[in-house]
């Protein structure tokens, strides 16, 4: 009896391993926001791999990512780019809805207390997680205030 219950509980656990898919982000070794983010990312339930690399540019640049839709770092999950301090709840919403777009951003480094890895003010900021269509256009995915 032993050996099966230890047997179905390897199975799960080998289940919940596959189901889960990782959150690879890339970071620069020098920002300290991006390793605020993706503590946030983890304490959220999000299994992330943080990969540091020189080359910020170039991660963008090759994910289609346009630069005037570019924050600091950079991370990819279910074939999406996840573009700088976009909170958890917006990734979540994106793995439900699979939409057929590029990634979602938020542009440029808003800093506030409901911005995670930005928490550098006690106030909220207003600002909108930019969905990207293949084409390159973008819409509003998600607004925070
Ligand atoms: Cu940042
Ligand atoms: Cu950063």
């Amino acid at each position: 009896m032993k050996k099966i219950i230890l047997t179905l509980s390897l199975l799960l656990f080998a289940c919940n391993q596959d189901t889960k898919e990782k959150l690879v982000v890339y970071q620069s070794p020098t920002c300290g926001c991006c390793s605020g983010w993706v503590s946030n990312m983890e304490q959220n339930g999000f299994d992330v791999e943080a990969i540091k690399t020189d080359d910020m540019y170039n991660t963008k640049v090759n994910a289609g990512i346009d630069m005037s839709l570019s924050s600091c770092h950079t991370g990819f999950i279910s074939g999406y780019f996840i573009e700088g301090h976009v909170p958890h709840d917006a990734i979540t919403k994106l793995l439900d809805e699979k939409p057929d777009i590029k990634g979602i951003t938020v542009p440029g480094m808003p800093s506030g207390i409901n911005v995670p890895g930005m928490e550098v003010s006690n106030e909220r900021a207003k600002f909108d997680v930019l969905a990207v269509n293949n084409d390159g256009s973008t819409f509003i995915w998600k607004r925070y205030e």
